[in-house]
């Protein structure tokens, strides 16, 4: 019979110094990518910044680097979006508007969403945010603040709250997601004020928050949809595993299979450098660093997170 030897995981002391580890070998990466600038308030940041973040399923927090330096959370953001929708929604309701596969295409891109006449592939995608922000924006009164709460609530952080100059930064160079929410609108998809679907899903986006807050927001994920700072169910454990089955096929776009294949972990990334992982029952991480590679994801924050892994001794696909 073969012999198969099963790792142990590292303690959280052992974890430390990996933490540690990894913010201190970031730099290495430096030299590649760039940070995004076609939202000209993001192109402000200091390129050359890491930050990492581990929030245990108890809640208790580890972190390195610049983990308590806040920067604008993006496309993270799709994935508390989809949450608020799950909670508000009937399944039947929001999975009729909006699909669950991976779309194989940039994040913004408009190609597929004329051939598949207006249903966005994924709610991680622009156009599929934008579907699930106009069924927040039909069903809650301000669902901005709405979906901020429980972000507060989530990351047990009263502090967190939008960039406004990213949110204007954003209106103000919004032909291209105007582009596929009017696209959306002509296919009768589309139920609210188009501009209005914007202004929120550009404040969703332009939450500003740091590794630690992050991390934590989402560790209800990792805890079977309880949240720990709290004890409230945020979701059911069966949305639970939805919601990390659809972070790992569609959470990093066009690279969610290189992304599986070398971290192995349902993530969410934005063009903040941000990228969120969760290792389910036991863990969700923030990195971040804003040099992005050409699809628009952290270079040395995915960087990191391989180095996690392996380090971790996890095999959650092993
Ligand atoms: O709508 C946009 O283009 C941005 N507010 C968010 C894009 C993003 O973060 C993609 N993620 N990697």
């Amino acid at each position: 019979m073969l012999d198969i030897d099963t790792p142990q995981p590292i303690t959280r002391e052992e974890l430390q110094p990996l933490l540690e580890r990894l913010a201190a070998d970031a730099p290495r990466c430096f030299g590649e990518g760039k940070v995004a600038s076609y939202i000209p308030a993001l192109a402000e940041v200091e390129p050359d910044q890491f930050g990492i973040a581990v929030c245990h399923a108890d809640g208790s927090v580890q972190y390195a680097g610049d983990a308590a330096t806040r920067f604008s959370i993006q496309s993270v953001s799709k994935a508390h979006a989809l949450v608020l929708a799950m909670q508000q929604l009937p399944p039947d309701e929001l999975w009729a508007r909006v699909g669950r596969e991976p779309s194989g295409q940039a994040f913004n891109s408009i190609v597929q969403l004329e051939v598949e006449n207006g249903v966005p592939r994924n709610p991680f995608i622009n156009a599929g945010a934008l579907m699930v922000t106009d069924m927040l924006v039909s069903k809650l009164w301000m669902p901005q603040n709405t979906l901020r709460d429980q972000i507060r609530r989530l990351s047990n952080t009263p502090e967190v709250d939008f960039d406004e100059r990213v949110a204007r930064s954003e209106m103000d160079h919004k032909a291209h997601n105007a582009a596929l929410g009017y696209l959306m609108q002509a296919y009768g998809n589309i139920h609210s004020d188009v501009e209005m679907v914007l202004d929120t899903y550009f404040h969703s986006c332009a939450l500003s928050m740091n590794c630690i807050e992050l991390a934590k927001s989402f560790a209800f994920l990792a805890n079977q949809g309880v949240n720990p700072f709290d004890g409230q169910p945020v979701l059911t454990p069966v949305q639970t595993r939805q919601v990390n089955a659809l972070l790992l096929t569609c959470g990093l776009y066009d690279a969610a299979g290189d992304f599986a294949w070398r971290v192995g972990l349902p993530g969410k990334s934005g063009v903040g450098g941000g990228i969120v992982a969760i290792l389910p029952r036991r863990m969700s991480i923030c990195v971040w660093s804003p040099r992005l590679d050409s699809y628009g994801n952290s270079i040395a924050g995915r960087h990191a997170l391989e180095g996690l892994v392996s380090g971790l001794n996890v095999t959650p696909l092993g």
